[in-house]
């Protein structure tokens, strides 16, 4: 396997395709050879295995085995060597000249992706309800479907960003009523509705309490279903009231999303239904029109008893709309946990229709553990309500501004500056604590901890970023001279240090790949901490820049430098897949 020209070499995916060839070389025999994986190693770089798996299957000895494959390893520009180990491993040192020009490589071309076979990847995220106000939970779901995005389109994939908006529930009945007697003008003008969600409690508390006020919520829903128009116009106003209040959150933390909420699918709804009660695929359950299908407990209600439709129907004409409309070969939907069952069972349906075949197309449940307050019971406000988004987003704000002005920046920076620092820090410790964790385990937001300079936040890894910008600028190296100078002269490596820094950027094709597949963010996060402190090791021991007491350079190690460029290269890149604004001064 050759190293593509275009790309950085995802180093793992590299080694494993030259691994299985010399298995298939040196056994062919072997018609189902076992699964050849390669991991990181202390002893060299990388270390395969697949000999002892060999060797079971052979009932052979496994030193002997693994002689074999790595006689068949033959010629590679990636592997430097090669060295039996143990009872049967295989030791492998990467090739000096390759780790040179994938360095250079990252200073002159930056992080390209690592080759994928692109598809088209349709991402269901963020996902709030109309009227209802955004939650924390939509936040998780906001933050990750991003970053899942940015990867994917990243590596190569089309990718559709969809905002499953909650815009077509029952709840309109109660909110379009209401907006009635409050506003009997609201076709003239557009009503002042400044707090949406206090509006939808106001709406909600008659709901409960007047029966004659729920019957016309009802009626008001089922017009809104017939598509009166008057309806359609309460329905939209309303939509539009909290649409813009969402896009407010979307505006401050840079997420794209293309709105295509559950009404979207109001007529293939209908259509849908036919053709699954048509082909005897619904059973009536207490008035509804349910659905079950194999490891599917609980049915799907298709058809309320009122006639109405459901989330549960809404998702099943998504998903045939998706797939065969859209032609999206991967679905991912990124949602919290609680909502695993929902899934299975429509999935479980979807399948039993005939509408989504496993084999032919990936689908992905994205799920998150719940946000936790520091008491860690969930995440409310003092007076027990639900967090808004906007308001946290501003309360981050005004922390970051006090944790950096303790820190006397506001002394050093430009007031622009200090505002984008302000502004970066505060979105990128929200966010970069929410990545950083596995997604499916809850999480105990907390500002103080976020916005803490020590340990794996963004706040630590984004101070640490410009203080590696600014070694070259220090030194009065440009940017230009740089570049040059990795185009010009081959890398030097010489210290241990220097060595281990070459060798730790590396990583990160084959990190995103593994990302890109498995659509977990947090090992990425982890790798940009150990980063950080195998950059802290190589710059405590070499020096970049070298002064006298008074200051002047005395000597500037342009390969030093060099190391600094490509690593601020792989943490800027990162934070940009993350979603995190980085800065040169902060
Ligand atoms: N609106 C839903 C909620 O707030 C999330 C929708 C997720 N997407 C989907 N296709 N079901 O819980």
């Amino acid at each position: 396997v050759e190293v593509s020209l275009h790309h950085m070499c995802a180093i793992l995916q590299n080694l494993e395709q030259v691994f299985i060839r010399a298995v298939n070389q040196a056994y062919p025999q072997i018609s189902n050879p076992p699964s050849v994986q390669i991991q990181l190693s202390k002893m060299a770089d990388y270390q395969c295995n697949v000999a002892m798996a060999l060797a079971k299957i052979l009932k052979e000895n496994p030193r002997i085995v693994a002689q074999k494959v790595l006689e068949a390893v033959g010629k590679s520009p990636v592997i430097g060597s090669l060295e039996l180990s143990g009872p049967g491993f295989i030791n492998i040192t990467l090739s000096q000249s390759f780790i040179r020009e994938q360095v250079t490589r990252l200073i002159t071309e930056g992080v390209t992706p690592p080759p994928v076979e692109p598809i088209t990847v349709a991402v269901d995220f963020s996902s709030p309800n109309i009227a209802k106000e955004m939650h924390v939970g939509h936040l998780r779901s906001t933050i990750i479907g991003e970053s899942i995005c940015r990867l994917l389109e990243f590596v190569g994939h089309k990718v559709l960003r969809i905002n499953h908006l909650g815009d077509w529930g029952t709840q309109f009945g109660m909110l379009i009523a209401h907006l009635k007697d409050r506003y009997p003008d609201y076709l003239l003008s557009p009503p002042p509705i400044a707090d949406l969600q206090g509006f939808y409690k106001e709406s909600k508390k008659r709901f409960d309490d007047d029966e004659e006020f729920k019957k016309r919520a009802y009626a008001a829903v089922v017009q809104l279903q017939a598509h009166e128009p008057d309806h359609v116009q309460a329905w939209k106003l309303i939509c539009d009231i909290s649409k813009a209040e969402f896009d407010k959150v979307y505006a401050r933390l840079e997420v794209r999303t293309e709105a295509c909420g559950e009404s979207f699918y109001q007529s293939r709804m209908e259509e849908l239904v036919k053709d699954l009660d048509s082909r005897g695929l619904l059973s009536l359950e207490d008035g509804r029109k349910v659905m079950y299908a194999e490891n599917c407990t609980v049915p799907l209600t298709v058809v309320k008893s009122d006639g109405g439709f459901t989330y549960d129907t809404s998702d099943m004409a998504c998903i045939k709309y998706r797939i065969h409309e859209l032609g999206a070969q991967w679905l991912v939907y990124v949602t919290d946990a609680g909502q695993q069952q929902h899934f299975k069972s429509f999935l479980a349906c979807a399948q039993r229709a005939g509408i989504y075949d496993p084999s032919a197309v990936r689908v992905d449940h994205v799920t998150f553990g719940v946000v936790l307050g520091e008491d860690r019971k969930k995440f409310k406000t003092r007076s027990g309500d639900t967090v808004r988004l906007v308001e946290l987003l501003e309360e981050g704000l005004s922390r970051a501004e006090a944790v950096l002005r303790e820190k006397g920046r506001h002394e050093v920076l430009t007031p622009h500056e200090f505002e984008k620092a302000k502004t970066a820090v505060a979105y990128g410790c929200i966010k970069y604590a929410d990545l950083c964790h596995d997604r499916t385990r809850d999480y105990i937001f907390s500002f103080d901890r976020m916005l803490d300079f020590k340990g794996n936040t963004a706040a630590y890894l984004l101070y640490a970023l410009t203080r590696i910008c600014s070694i070259a600028r220090t030194a009065g190296v440009s940017q230009e001279a740089l570049l040059k100078a990795a185009r010009t002269a081959p890398l030097e490596l010489a210290h241990e240090k220097e060595w281990k820094l070459a060798r730790a950027l590396l990583r990160l094709p084959d990190i995103i790949l593994r990302l890109a597949t498995d659509l977990y963010l947090h090992p990425l996060c982890e790798y940009l901490y150990e980063l950080s402190s195998v950059f802290s090791e190589f710059y405590d021991n070499c020096y970049c820049v070298e002064k006298d007491e008074s200051g002047t350079v005395l000597q500037v190690h342009t390969s030093r430098l060099l190391l600094c460029e490509a690593t601020a290269t792989v943490f800027k890149h990162s934070f940009a897949l993350l979603g995190i604004n980085t800065l040169d001064k902060m």
